[in-house]
C-alpha cells in the first residue's frame, strides 16, 4: 500500500475509533515472518515470537495462525499463549530472575524453559534431573544493542549465567542428572551488525561439546528494524546464509546436528503498528512550536525512555508546508516525543501518526495521571476491528478496595 493510501486509511480509522489509538496491520506481520522463513530456509531454524513486544490476544492468535511459535517472559504470557491456542510444545519460556515457583508452574504446563541462574538450575536439577530437559541462558559477555538499556549480554548484565560459570553448570548437571537441551543467548535489541550474531554462534558452538544432550542453539531476538527513513535494519538474508554456513560446517566436522531458534519481537510487529494521536494545543517553543497531543509517556514511552526516534506524519494535513515542531505529550512530566521535527503545518485538531509503534508501544503503556490506556485496532484483509476497547473510569477503580 502506498504511503498516502495508508495515511488515508489511518485517518479514517482514527476518526472512527477515536484517539489515542494503536493500529496493527496483521498482514504486515506475516510479511515479516515470511521474510524470515525464506531467509533461513537453508538451515533447521525455528522462530518463537517474543510476546513481550505485543500481547493482545488477537495478535497472539494471528501469530499462531501463520505457524510461528512463541517465546514468553512471564508465566502470564505463557498462559495467554495457551489461551491463544499455542500448544505447550510451541511455547518457550525465557525468564530472568524469577521465583522457582514460577518455573515449577511452567514445568507443570509442559513448556520449554530456559533457566538463567545457577540457583534455579540447581533446584530444577534436584526436582527434575533425568526427566525434563531444559535450556540454559548464557551471558556471553558481548556488548550489543541499540542502547545500554536494551543491551543484555554484556559482562555487567543481570541476564543469564556467565560464560565463565559453565564449569559450575556442568557440575550441577553431573550431580543431579540435569539434561541441558538448549543453549540460549539474547545479547540485546536492535542489533544491526550480523557479526554480533555470528560471534554468539561461535561462543555457543565452542562450548557445545561439553553438553552431550544439546539439541538446540537459541540465539534470542534483537533484529533491528529501520526507524528512520534512511536507516537499514539487520541484513536478515545475510544472517540466514551465515547461520547455514556455521551450522553446516559444525555438522560436517563433529557429526552433530542442532536446531537453531530465534525469538524475534520487534522484527515481527514493530512496523505493523501505528500510534495515532490528535493535537490538542499549539504553543510557542523558541524557534519551534510545541504541538501538544492527547497522549504522552503513559501511552508510548519509547521516545522518552530510550531516546528512540519514531517517524511522525501529519495525516490530516500531509501536503502543507513544513515547519519546525516539538511534539510533546499531556502528562505532568517532560514527555517529548520529538524535538525540532520538520512536519507539514500542524493545526489544532490534526492527527499525528507515530510509526514503528507495534513493538513495546501499547505493551509498555500505563494509567499514569489516571489517564485511560489507548484502544487497539487490528486491520485484517482490509477491514478494521476494535481489539481492545478504551479504558473507562471503572477500569481505573477495578482493583481498588475502598476502605475509608
Ligand atoms: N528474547 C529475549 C530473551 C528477550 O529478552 C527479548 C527482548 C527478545 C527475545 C526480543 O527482542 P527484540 O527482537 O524485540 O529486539 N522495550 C525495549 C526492548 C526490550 C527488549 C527486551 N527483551 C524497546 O522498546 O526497545
Amino acid at each position: 500500500m502506498s504511503q498516502s493510501l495508508l495515511n488515508e486509511q489511518l485517518l479514517l480509522i482514527a476518526k472512527k475509533f477515536g484517539t489515542p489509538l494503536y493500529v496493527y496491520h496483521a498482514e504486515r506481520i506475516k510479511e515479516q515472518y515470511d521474510r524470515l522463513q525464506s531467509a533461513f530456509r537453508g538451515s533447521d531454524t525455528h522462530f518463537f515470537y517474543a510476546a513481550k513486544a505485543l500481547t493482545n490476544i488477537n495478535i497472539l492468535h494471528y501469530i499462531r495462525s501463520i505457524g510461528c511459535n512463541i517465546d514468553c517472559s512471564s508465566i502470564n504470557e505463557a498462559k495467554l499463549a495457551l489461551k491463544a491456542g499455542f500448544t505447550p510444545d510451541n511455547i518457550l519460556y525465557t525468564s530472568n530472575n524469577i521465583a522457582f515457583e514460577e518455573i515449577l508452574e511452567a514445568q507443570r504446563i509442559g513448556i520449554h524453559i530456559n533457566i538463567d541462574s545457577i540457583s534455579n538450575l540447581k533446584k530444577f536439577g534436584e526436582h527434575f534431573g533425568h526427566s525434563y530437559p531444559v535450556g540454559l541462558r548464557v551471558r556471553p559477555n558481548i556488548m550489543a544493542g541499540g542502547n545500554l538499556k536494551i543491551s543484555t549480554g554484556h559482562a555487567d548484565s543481570k541476564f543469564g549465567v556467565p560464560l565463565e560459570d559453565i564449569e559450575e553448570v556442568l557440575n550441577i548437571a553431573k550431580e543431579t542428572g540435569l539434561l541441558i537441551r538448549v543453549l540460549h543467548i539474547h545479547t540485546g535489541s536492535e542489533i544491526k551488525d550480523v557479526a554480533i550474531f555470528t560471534r554468539g554462534i561461535e561462543i555457543l558452538l565452542n562450548v557445545a561439546h561439553q553438553f552431550p544432550e544439546l539439541e538446540v542453539i537459541d540465539l534470542g531476538g534483537g533484529f533491528k528494524v529501520p526507524y528512520k527513513p534512511d536507516e537499514e535494519g539487520t541484513d536478515i538474508e545475510l544472517l540466514g546464509v551465515k547461520v547455514k554456513d556455521a551450522f553446516d560446517m559444525f555438522e560436517k566436522k563433529y557429526n552433530r546436528h542442532f536446531q537453531v531458534w530465534f525469538e524475534p519481537g520487534k522484527f515481527l510487529v514493530s512496523e505493523a503498528g501505528y500510534f495515532l494521536t490528535r493535537v490538542n494545543v499549539l504553543k510557542p517553543a523558541g524557534d519551534a512550536l510545541f504541538a501538544g497531543v492527547d497522549s504522552g509517556l503513559n501511552h508510548f514511552i519509547r521516545p522518552m525512555f530510550y531516546g528512540a526516534y519514531h517517524e511522525i506524519e501529519n495525516i490530516s494535513n500531509p501536503f502543507a508546508e513544513k515547519r519546525n515542531y516539538n511534539v510533546v505529550g499531556n502528562i505532568c512530566e517532560t514527555d517529548t516525543f520529538a524535538e525540532n521535527r520538520m512536519l507539514p503545518e500542524i493545526r489544532e485538531g490534526d492527527y499525528l501518526v507515530f510509526k514503528n509503534a507495534g513493538a513495546y508501544g501499547f505493551e509498555m503503556a500505563s494509567n499514569y495521571n489516571a489517564r485511560f490506556k489507548p484502544a487497539e485496532v487490528m486491520v485484517k484483509e482490509g477491514k478494521s476491528y476494535l481489539i481492545r476497547r478504551r479504558d473507562e473510569l471503572a477500569d481505573l477503580l477495578r482493583n481498588q478496595l475502598e476502605i475509608i
